[in-house]
């Protein structure tokens, strides 16, 4: 029998973010006055302890004892070899996954989500509000606040809250409140429901409520979490790829390939960013964020500075962006739907340092398909676009007769996206290829402001 599953001991859990800001440079984010934020400027959106996260140059960051009692409870999670989909797809590469899908809510999502919540905590903070896309990041942030005795307060996109009602009784297991984005309890919400009272919403708009609802709490005592693109979101995921990268050295391996579906990037970037490090140093080795062709914002979009949010609420960011007014076509990996990249992501792609892919929707759920019933895991809808680039790199392996080692990141499950599932199988998923026109009007949308410089790393 081969080995399939790489496991490390509880106590073997790394005990330390990888904080990238301490070997690479990142435009600043900037204000209303063009000029950098200064960290006092989010003190009304997040807790300080965290903006000092976000802004903090130290390579390792300590991983508080009271995450770790939480972050237990599913990890360290599995290596897995995936040896059926190897046999399924006759190729000689070697094909790793980190399985993200064991945790609670069924995804990579309370890696962040469970030290925001503590952050929050300990800062006297009493009740976070955020935006979901797919309802993976509102249900990890439901569960995380649910152990740290926390209120949780979610503005779900509006096409999601539809198509997965059962991610809104999960939020209420854990005791959150989840709402349908746009609504009709902020300003954000108000505007974009007039402007079209039958949109299918966007990760842009529910960021703009969730921000909203927080800063106009009169009690102080509440905050925003976002649950990708800032650097400290993509720094708590790192310890998807630290674990990875112990699991890998146990058994004498090391990816030529990492591969990450990638929405706002965090998934990927946690496993990909302990690479990046070894690349930066001379290791080689090939890095693939995938997104859909139907949101193509790191293969088509300009590196521009944009807001993340359709209000412009949020800071100027430097970053790949479909712009803020954006609504993306209604595919079903909810999680993928998101105009813009994190910075972090978007300057390594800018540097060269990795290489973006788009894929179309049915390749991205026959490879889903084909995994499910190798593997036997089902995936997420935005695990599939990881999956597709995976199928078409191994069977390149293939026609070429190399040995490829394969490592991606199989960032959540589909349970709670069957409606998905049986959209393909009745044949109703169609590729989306976004028009020329739309990335034209990103260029327009930022045109007024600043332009990133191109950065190298340190
Ligand atoms: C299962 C899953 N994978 C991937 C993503 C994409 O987010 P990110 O790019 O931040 O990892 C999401 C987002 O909701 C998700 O739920």
């Amino acid at each position: 029998m081969e080995q399939r599953k790489i496991l490390l001991r509880e106590d073997e859990i790394p005990r330390q973010w990888y904080n990238i800001l301490a070997d690479i440079n990142l435009n600043p984010p900037l204000g209303p006055d063009g000029k950098p934020v200064r960290p006092e400027m989010l003190a009304p959106v997040f807790p300080m302890n965290l903006i000092e996260q976000e802004v903090s140059t130290q390579r390792w960051i300590d991983i508080p004892e009271e995450v770790l009692g939480v972050l237990n409870i599913w990890r360290p999670s599995p290596l897995v070899r995936a040896l059926s989909l190897e046999k399924a797809l006759g190729t000689p590469a070697r094909i790793y996954y980190k399985n993200e899908s064991v945790s609670p809510p069924g995804s990579h999502k309370p890696n962040t989500a469970v030290p925001q919540a503590y952050y929050n905590k300990v800062f006297g903070i009493k009740r976070i509000t955020t935006e979901t896309g797919a309802g993976q990041w509102g249900s990890a942030l439901a569960f995380a606040c649910s152990q740290y005795g926390i209120e949780c307060k979610v503005f779900m996109v509006r096409i999601s809250f539809d198509q997965k009602p059962y991610r809104k009784s999960m939020m209420a297991t854990w005791g959150a409140n989840c709402v349908a984005s746009p609504s009709s309890e902020t300003r954000a919400g108000r505007a974009a429901l007039e402007k079209d009272p039958n949109t299918p919403g966007s990760l842009g708009i529910a960021i703009s409520e969730a921000i909203e609802a927080a800063v106009t709490d009169e009690s102080g005592q509440t905050r925003y979490a976002l649950g990708s693109v800032l650097n400290h979101v993509l720094m708590h995921q790192t310890i998807i790829g630290l674990e990875a990268k112990k699991q890998m050295e146990k058994i004498g391996e090391y990816p030529d390939i990492i591969i990450g579906c990638a929405g706002g990037g965090s998934n990927f970037a946690g496993l990909a960013l302990p690479f990046v490090y070894d690349k930066i140093h001379g290791k080689q080795v090939a890095i693939y964020p995938v997104e859909p062709a139907a949101c193509p914002t790191m293969t088509k979009a300009p590196f521009v500075y944009d807001h993340g949010d359709t209000a412009k609420y949020t800071p100027l960011l430097a970053m790949h962006s479909l712009g803020h007014a954006f609504v993306p076509p209604p595919i079903h990996a909810g999680g993928l739907r998101y105009h813009g990249m994190a910075p972090i992501v978007s300057q390594l792609i800018d540097e060269g340092i990795m290489e973006p892919k788009a894929v179309r929707q049915e390749q991205v759920f026959k490879a889903g398909v084909l995994a499910a019933r190798s593997e036997g895991i089902i995936p997420a809808p935005e695990t599939n676009h990881a999956l597709a680039t995976v199928v078409d790199e191994a069977l390149k392996a293939k026609q070429e007769g190399k040995e490829k080692v394969i490592l991606f990141n199989w960032s959540g499950h589909g349970l709670i996206d069957m409606a998905a599932y049986d959209n393909y199988f009745a044949g109703k998923i169609k590729d989306v290829e976004l028009a020329e026109a739309e990335i034209e009007k990103a260029e327009a949308e930022c045109a007024g402001y600043p332009k990133p410089t191109h950065l190298k790393h340190k």
